[in-house]
């Protein structure tokens, strides 16, 4: 891969070649078995202008493990306040010595413009309400684990769909590996031209999936939690208990407990948040070892 700044670039058989690898990384972490420093002596650049923690922390890790040195840019201890642009940042940070550059940004395309300017392999760590590939590809990782399988699963994506970023890339990338998605939410947070089913009615779905996706109200991007929000579209124990016996829970995290997703289906063992986070880093392994394979 030259660089990740759209899962849409990915086939089928490229998504499932990198969760494959994902998974066997993810056997390797898990048995104590040490990864081949792919990265030896490259230095990754983590550029994040937007709060992060999972993300960027499973982004340092990953580099970390595969030899890797990481420098990280804060954009409030940096010269973007006083004024730098993003491009002029971007150059630096490349003149610097950076050979893979990960980017999150508010603005959607950054990613792919500072692949552009830099010439340099960029992985897109979420993109204003764009996309979040490695955030889909650990998701697909941590169900082929959890079923086995990944085609035929039934998965409903439920909130705030047209300002996240997350659901941007998992509505591409779970249909292209089998699944079949229904979005769920309020029609104003719908979009108008979905590739695939949606439902303003989330109980009526409940029964027939095996997958529940969460999502954040993503207010800093101008959604709004109003009144109705949390009786219509609120994961509690009550809709939980409607599901099959074997549905499981996802979130991406950050949770807002007690808006989408109640504490107790939080910490349920429906929820299979804590393995999406653990999935983060053999996920970003994958990625940027394919990345440095095909410099
Ligand atoms: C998401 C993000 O930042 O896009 N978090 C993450 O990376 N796991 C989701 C969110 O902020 O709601």
């Amino acid at each position: 891969m030259k660089g990740l700044t759209s899962i849409r670039t990915l086939g089928r058989t490229d998504l499932e070649a990198l969760i494959d690898d994902a998974g066997e990384v993810r056997r390797s972490l898990d048995g104590d078995v040490p990864i081949e420093r792919s990265l030896d002596g490259m230095c990754v650049a983590n550029l994040f202008f937007e709060p992060s923690t999972r993300t960027r922390l499973s982004f340092d890790l990953a580099a970390q493990r595969l030899g890797a040195h990481v420098v990280t840019f804060f954009p409030e201890t940096s010269s973007a306040t006083k004024g730098e642009s993003l491009q002029d940042t971007a150059l630096t940070v490349s003149a610097i010595g950076a050979d893979i550059l990960v980017v999150r940004h508010t603005e959607e395309g950054a990613p792919q413009a500072v692949a552009e300017w830099t010439g340099k392999p960029v992985v897109n760590a979420g993109d204003g309400a764009g996309e979040h590939p490695t955030q889909a590809l650990l998701d697909a990782l941590t169900l082929q684990r959890h079923f086995g399988r990944l085609e035929g699963l039934r998965m409903a994506i439920v909130g705030d769909i047209t300002h996240s970023r997350v659901a941007g890339s998992l509505v591409y990338a779970m249909p292209t590996l089998g699944l079949e998605v229904t979005l769920v939410g309020p029609d104003r947070w719908l979009p108008a031209e979905a590739p695939v089913a949606t439902s303003t009615d989330l109980d009526a779905v409940l029964g027939e999936v095996d997958v529940v996706y969460l999502l954040r109200v993503q207010r800093e991007r101008g959604g709004v939690i109003d009144d109705g929000y949390v009786a219509r579209f609120g994961f509690n124990g009550t809709r939980a208990s409607r599901l099959r016996d074997h549905a499981v829970v996802m979130h991406p995290g950050p949770m807002n407990r007690g808006v989408e997703i109640s504490d107790h289906v939080a910490e349920s063992p429906r929820s299979l948040v804590a393995e999406q986070v653990s999935n983060g880093v053999p996920t970003r392994i994958a990625v940027l070892r394919s990345l440095a394979v095909s410099r």
